[in-house]
């Protein structure tokens, strides 16, 4: 049977290690960390991952500034909103988060973000030095950040490994493959024009599941002894719970279990990690910016 990771437990103790940093930076400098979160419009799972960030951020003693916009402001008023925090000294860290109504254009938007605070990890340039050999972007990508954390902080060896991404998505699966390939894992992206995937998974040391597909992969795709990262949130209906949906990821937990060597569950394996990146990485702004 397969070593459950416990993202939870796995990011309170980050977070406290940051919570430990942010109370130093303010006893030596009298600087408090400062993040701002940048939201258009009202969809549900935005504001609640939003408003799951903003809290995190008060838990652990990080200023939060709160812009919330309607979904009718203009890419013009946005983009200057963007400006007005890049130029704010108290802020450390900006996200815009996605995905932003139709008629503002997303790349637009967060080549705007200056590279020093974009703690998100997804403006273009940073995407960029991410994909190039002997460049370091100043930031990661908090999800795949989190994979690579709960891999390392488990004891599995990358370093020469085959490591499979599924997806290639710009926030998950493409940065995933990419900074599995600077951690010098042997990487194969699996998408939805690839035929047979599970031949191709089942040669994987690390599986990196986020195709946002519930339960895609079966656990007879499983090599016996793999680490399975799976970063699927998706909500299925089940009327037996009072809110009438429960989570389920990418994977089949209940089968691949039973092959792997690690598997994380969901939820309670990425989600905790990937807002404790961001506080990460705001963190580390705040240090660049202020030691
Ligand atoms: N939407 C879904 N995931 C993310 C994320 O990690 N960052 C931002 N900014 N938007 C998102």
């Amino acid at each position: 049977m397969a070593t459950v990771i416990d993202g939870k437990a796995v990011a309170q103790t980050i977070r406290s290690e940051i919570a430990d940093e942010v109370h130093f930076l303010s006893q030596k400098y009298g600087k408090v960390p400062g993040l701002a979160v940048v939201i258009v419009g009202h969809r549900k799972d935005s504001q609640s991952y939003v408003g799951m960030k903003r809290k995190a951020c008060a838990e652990l003693g990080i200023n939060s500034f709160d812009v919330d916009l309607p979904e009718q402001v203009s890419q013009a008023e946005l983009i200057k909103q963007v400006h007005e925090l890049n130029a704010n000294p108290d802020v450390h860290g900006i996200l815009v988060q996605l995905p932003l109504p139709k008629h503002i254009n997303e790349e637009t938007v967060l080549t705007e973000i200056s590279l020093e605070k974009d703690v998100d990890g997804f403006h273009p340039l940073n995407i960029g030095k991410l994909a190039m050999k002997g460049r370091d972007p100043l930031f990661l990508p908090c999800t795949p950040k989190a994979c690579l954390e709960l891999l390392q902080r488990s004891g599995v060896t990358i370093k020469g490994k085959r490591a499979v991404v599924v997806g290639r998505s710009n926030i998950v699966g493409l940065p995933a493959s990419l900074l599995l390939l600077k951690a010098d894992a042997t990487v194969t992206t699996v998408h939805s024009h690839t035929s047979q995937p599970e031949s191709i998974i089942r040669e994987a040391d690390i599986v990196i599941a986020a195709a946002g597909q519930p339960k895609m992969i079966k656990g007879s795709w499983i090599k016996p002894g793999a680490a399975v990262i799976d970063v699927g949130t998706n909500a299925v209906d089940d009327p037996t719970r009072k809110s009438g949906y429960r989570l389920v990821g990418d994977v089949d937990f209940e089968e691949a279990s039973k092959t792997a060597g690690w598997i994380t569950p969901v939820p309670g394996g990425v989600g905790p990690m990937t807002v404790t990146m961001l506080l990460k990485n705001t963190l580390e702004g705040a240090k660049r910016y202020i030691e």
